[in-house]
């Protein structure tokens, strides 16, 4: 029996991952890779950063065991975690209304929520903000959604467009899904200020809608509290949503896959009876969780020194970001380069949309070398002082065309 492929066709490339690919091997000496989202430091390394050295070293020290994690994860990592989500003294915490599953990094967290709403008998239809992270829609297509988007941002692509958002949510029917992206928006790096959450939290309400908040970027963008503005807008009495976490950026922890899939009910009963349901989810996926990365980040957050020392890396990383926009801004308008890209200074977090159409990214890779996602977005953390200036020459030579 022939395997059942449809066609033989090869599968496009991943949009994101698959650019990797395509840039180690390239030869050319100029190339410069912004596609995925990795932070690397001035010399283009991902650095293991000095409180995960650390954490890591101590755990080699302990005498530990490889025996299974239960299903839902390793319960000091789940409170460290709710805790830095939510904030410790967040009525979300104290009341107890809340449970959180350990998975294997934010899209593993964002799988095993689909199936869970799916199996508890969610509505199909998931509201996914255009544009997008690229893996969204295969993600919940194939999990058994059904798509439907919502303008995100005006014509200028530097702002949100408050009113299609919530024209389009107003045709949402109750019990519909939407993700948020709770800060750092992907691919864009424009996020609603509090005032748009709020407005949000109210749609959410009127429709009757169960938010899924995309939450892989915390303290990458303005500092830990500030980019959970979202939290704001949502935590409302009575309101029920989805958290999904990821610690890859935060601790640059990438290939360990640590995240965090976190429920928020009317009341302590119907969280622990949602955790009942997604242990089903997890255990049909993967089990259990990989141990590792969530040791990691428990040890660090659960260790006063070790977790000042980890504030201060992220605060590293985080100045890093926001000086390479600053330089970034500096250089295109300083070269002329035609476009609105003062605002790209203050947006949030990894990414950066330049607003290219497809023509425009492709001839950067073919004819310059610069790797970039779809309509323009870039790791805004990817740029160096050495790359910088090839970067921007590029970038003008295909928006003059
Ligand atoms: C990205 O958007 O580049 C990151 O979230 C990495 C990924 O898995 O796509």
């Amino acid at each position: 029996m022939a395997l059942p492929l449809r066609s033989l066709t090869p599968a496009p490339p991943d949009p994101i991952l698959g650019l990797s690919e395509s840039f180690k091997a390239d030869t050319r000496p100029e190339k410069v890779n912004l596609s995925v989202g990795v932070y690397v430091n001035d010399s283009g390394v991902t650095p293991v950063i000095p409180s995960v050295l650390e954490a890591e070293r101590r755990l080699l020290e302990k005498a530990g065991s490889k025996g299974y994690l239960p299903i839902d994860g390793r319960p000091g990592f789940k409170a460290a975690v709710r805790d830095l989500i939510f904030g410790a003294e967040h009525e979300i915490v104290t009341s107890g209304r809340s449970a959180t599953a350990q998975t294997p990094g934010g899209t593993g967290a964002l799988r095993v929520a689909a199936d869970f709403l799916l199996q508890a008998g969610a509505s199909k239809t998931i509201w996914l903000s255009e544009p997008t992270w690229p893996n969204h829609p295969q993600l919940f297509t194939l999990a058994g959604f059904v798509l439907r988007t919502y303008p995100y941002l005006d014509e200028s692509g530097r702002q949100v467009d408050l009113h299609k958002m919530l024209g389009a949510l107003r045709s949402a029917v109750p019990g519909d899904v939407v993700l948020l992206h709770g800060s750092c928006h992907n691919p864009s790096g424009v996020d609603p200020d509090q005032e748009t959450w709020a407005a949000i939290g109210e749609i959410v309400v009127e429709r009757e809608l169960l938010p899924v908040v995309d939450f892989a970027y915390q303290g990458f963008g303005f500092g830990l509290r500030e980019d959970a503005d979202w939290l704001a807008g949502l935590a409302r009495p009575g309101l029920e949503f989805l958290v999904c976490s990821s610690y890859s950026k935060n601790f640059a922890l990438y290939n360990e896959r640590v995240g965090a899939l976190t429920i928020v009910a009317a009341d302590p009963s119907r969280a622990a009876s949602a955790l009942s349901h997604l242990k089903i989810a997890i255990r049909a996926n993967y089990s259990n969780p990989p141990a590792h990365g969530g040791d990691i980040v428990e040890t660090i957050l659960m260790d006063p020194t070790l977790r000042a020392q980890w504030e201060v890396d992220l605060a590293v990383m985080r100045n890093r970001i926001l000086g390479n926009r600053a330089a970034l801004v500096d250089a295109l308008v300083a070269a002329e380069v035609p476009g609105m890209w003062e605002p790209i200074r203050r947006q949030r977090g990894m990414f950066a949309l330049l607003g290219l159409s497809a023509a425009q990214v492709a001839r950067l890779r073919d004819e310059f070398g610069v790797y970039v996602v779809g309509k323009g977005r870039i790791n805004v953390a990817g740029l160096t002082p050495a790359n910088l200036p090839h970067v921007v020459a590029s970038v003008k030579a295909v928006i003059e065309g």
